[in-house]
């Protein structure tokens, strides 16, 4: 599956990330600067924010951990309605065409 990521500089990046995979380490290994995942997906650094831009998508998605939902009032850049951790987007095949916002600041 695909996954186009918006950068913070407005450029867009397009991975292929495996089924089962995160879109963190997927854009991490890729080497992408906007996503950090400092904790390495362990839903402790929220470093790793990302928006979705379609709500479709957000409703494919995996369902939010409570973890996930306190950590999203802790991210640098503003929590907004289709916020997610990108290391919580594990993919599957019916999130092939995903596209996010990379959060600007992480850190
Ligand atoms: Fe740390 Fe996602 S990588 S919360």
């Amino acid at each position: 599956p695909k996954v186009t990521l918006i950068n913070p500089d407005d450029t867009r990046t397009e991975l292929e990330v495996a089924v089962g995979d995160s879109v963190m380490r997927a854009a991490t290994a890729a080497g992408l600067d906007g996503i950090v995942g400092d904790c390495g997906g362990g839903l402790s650094c929220s470093t790793c924010h990302v928006v979705i831009v379609d709500d479709a998508y957000f409703a494919k998605a995996p369902e939010i951990s409570p973890t996930e939902d306190q950590m999203l009032d802790f991210t640098a850049m503003d929590r907004e309605p289709n916020s997610r951790l990108s290391c919580q987007l594990v993919m599957t095949d019916e999130m092939d065409g995903l596209v996010v916002r990379v959060a600007d600041p992480q850190l």
